[in-house]
Parts: C-alpha cells; sequence; structure tokens
C-alpha cells in the first residue's frame, strides 16, 4: 500500500517533469518494475544516448550516471543515493593510472566503462562486457594494449582473442570473492543445472561456466537455452529478470558464504523507491562533470557507440 502511494506520485512525477528512470539489472526488483528502462551498462548507455527526457534519474552507480551525463551534458542527471559507487571503479584511481600509462608509453588504452569519467579521458576507447571481444578485436594485432580496470575481465578477454594486453590490477569485490569451492558443492547439489558467470569473476570460476556473458547476455541465454536449471554467478538483482522471462526455470544463485549477502552490490542495493521519488521530487543529487571532462570523456565512449 505505501509502495502503492510513492509509485503513483514517482508516476506524477516523472510526468509533470518529462523524467524517465534508468536502472541496473542489480538494482531491488520493485526499482526495476518502476523503471523506463532496465539493462546492462551497454544498453543503458544506447539509451540514455537517445533519449528525449529533460530529466534522468539514474538508478544504478556512479560511473553509470556519469556516463549518461557525458552523454547529455545539457539535461539533468540525478542518483537516488550519491553514495552508490563502485568497487571496480573506486580500483583504478585516476592518479595511479596517469603514472601507470607514464610508465607504459606506446600503448593503446581500453577501459572498461566501469570507471571513473577521468579515467575516461585517459582512454582511447570504452568497452563494457558486452562488446569488449569486438572492440579488443576491432585493434590490429600487433598493437600494444592497455586494459583497465578489471583484471579478471581483461585476463578472460586475452584467452578469447589470444591478446597480451597489460592489465591493471583491479577487481569488483562482489564478482571476485565468488568461490569455486561454493560453486562444486552447488554442482553437485544441482547436477542437472548449467553454470552461467559474468567475466568479472575469477578464471577459476570462468574455466568451470558453460556460459560467459554479460548481464543481457547471461539474461539472453536463459531464455534460448533449453537447460530448466542454471547456477548463476553474478549479483543477485538479474535473477529478477530471469525469472520474469522464464517463469518454469529455476536459478540458484553462487553464494560467497552462506552467511552473508555478498553477492549483492550494496551500492546498486542503494537505490530505493524513496530516494527515487526523493531526488525527482527535489531534483537533487545532481551529476555534475566539468565541460573539460565531458569533452575528452566523450571521445572514446562515443567510438565505442559507433562500433556496436
Ligand atoms: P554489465 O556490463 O553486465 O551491465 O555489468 C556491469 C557491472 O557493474 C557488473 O558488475
Ligand atoms: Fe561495481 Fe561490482 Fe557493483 Fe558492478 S557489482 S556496480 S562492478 S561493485
Amino acid at each position: 500500500m505505501k509502495n502503492r502511494t510513492i509509485i503513483n506520485e514517482i508516476e506524477l512525477l516523472k510526468t509533470q517533469k518529462n523524467a524517465i528512470i534508468l536502472s541496473h539489472y542489480y538494482t531491488l526488483s520493485e526499482v526495476q518494475e518502476i523503471s523506463d528502462f532496465v539493462g546492462d551498462s551497454l544498453a543503458l548507455a544506447h539509451y540514455a544516448q537517445k533519449t528525449e527526457a529533460d530529466i534522468i534519474v539514474f538508478a544504478g552507480v556512479h560511473f553509470m550516471a556519469e556516463t549518461a551525463k557525458i552523454l547529455n551534458p545539457n539535461k539533468k542527471v540525478l542518483v537516488p543515493d550519491f553514495n552508490s559507487k563502485c568497487s571496480l571503479a573506486d580500483s583504478c584511481p585516476p592518479e595511479e593510472f596517469r603514472e601507470f600509462l607514464k610508465k607504459h608509453p606506446n600503448h593503446k588504452v581500453i577501459s572498461y566503462i566501469n570507471c571513473s569519467a577521468e579515467i575516461k579521458t585517459m582512454s582511447d576507447i570504452i568497452c563494457t562486457s558486452s562488446n569488449a571481444v569486438k572492440i579488443v578485436e576491432s585493434f590490429d594485432k600487433d598493437e600494444k594494449l592497455i586494459f583497465a580496470p578489471d583484471r579478471n575481465l581483461g585476463a578472460y578477454i586475452n584467452s578469447v582473442t589470444g591478446r597480451n594486453m597489460l592489465l591493471w590490477d583491479g577487481a569488483c569485490h562482489v564478482h571476485n570473492q565468488l568461490k569455486s569451492e561454493k560453486l562444486i558443492e552447488l554442482m553437485k547439489e544441482h547436477p542437472d543445472a548449467k553454470v552461467i558467470a559474468h567475466p568479472e569473476c575469477k578464471a577459476i570460476i570462468l574455466e568451470i561456466a558453460d556460459f560467459i556473458g554479460s548481464t543481457k547476455a547471461m539474461l539472453d541465454f536463459t531464455q534460448k537455452d533449453d537447460a530448466q536449471k542454471y547456477i548463476v554467478a553474478t549479483e543477485t538483482g538479474i535473477i529478477h529478470q530471469m525469472t520474469k522471462y522464464s517463469p518454469q526455470k529455476t536459478f540458484v544463485v553462487l553464494p560467497s558464504d552462506e552467511n552473508c549477502n555478498c553477492n549483492d552490490c550494496p551500492y546498486m542495493k542503494l537505490n530505493n523507491l524513496e530516494n527515487i521519488k526523493n531526488c525527482l521530487k527535489n531534483e537533487t543529487n545532481q551529476v555534475y562533470l566539468s565541460y573539460d571532462i565531458i569533452q575528452k570523456a566523450k571521445v572514446p565512449l562515443l567510438k565505442m557507440l559507433e562500433i556496436i
């Protein structure tokens, strides 16, 4: 009942202000349900590029809202909670990355979209987990490449493409802690299940997985594939869409530990109906980026969006 009242208020505010709500698959189910669009990082960037709304409320994490702002410098981009950061983006501080690049000149820089706008300004092109292979393969085989900030995704792309990209040593604290021992236990318990994993997981998990892909690719796979049960090695939020599209199938989440909810991204879960309503109503928590950062970060981002 309380939720119904808030949802009605959000709907009214959206119409009055010509606003939209974009959310990532890892947000709470009720947030996904009231959103105009739910997607993975790539689809969200594409959607943000095309929207004609005046206000974008971004229920995701900070780098995603920054991406929307870079693509829409004249629109208001609001975040429900300013603490919704990303441990992976934070694992690549701009000053340290600048020093790293100085030590390794003559490399092209491919940055995973999970990085700050400032890291994007130092990059030749951006990629997401959906298009990383294609982006890396758009460079000549003998080109020297740096991949940042995710070492797990970078190592996985190296193994798929046969490249030897130099990897920044960053990781997502949610995916990186998923354990192969737990996965093997679950596989014994559910011998009929297929294992699907996000490429931010460690190599040992990816080696076991039957399918590796971005959140959207995993969702598509569970719809098209004929298995009836999946062990899902990623953040829990995606289960909402998986059960929605394939209600007859069973999804088993890979726990990091029985006693914690470590595979919930704490930053994504900061978005809720109350703070979405408040930021929309008061137009607070606006994302600001300098003109200079927007101009420089836009170049590698648009390069990616042109390729894919
Ligand atoms: P996707 O590119 O699959 O949306 O992943 C984003 C993310 O933050 C994964 O942790
Ligand atoms: Fe960042 Fe990991 Fe959360 Fe994705 S799951 S937003 S990479 S902290």
